[in-house]
């Protein structure tokens, strides 16, 4: 799924990027380029990024 249509981000790419370490909104969104245009797809990401936590265990704020 789309979550960053002006970078064609997926839910796979935060996915990877927090796997690959990325631990805040900030680094998910630099890691991907999310976030990098116009903003609207912030609140999605940081969504993902609590289901794959809750999902994968993985600690950390966001
Ligand atoms: S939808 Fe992600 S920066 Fe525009």
């Amino acid at each position: 799924m789309v979550i960053c249509h002006c970078k064609a981000v997926t839910d796979r790419c935060v996915d990877h990027a927090l796997r690959e370490g990325a631990r805040t909104l900030a680094q998910v969104c630099r890691n991907t380029g999310a976030g990098q245009d116009c903003g609207v797809c912030v609140l999605s990401v940081k969504r993902e990024m609590q289901a794959n936590t809750l999902s994968v265990g993985v600690s950390g704020s966001a």
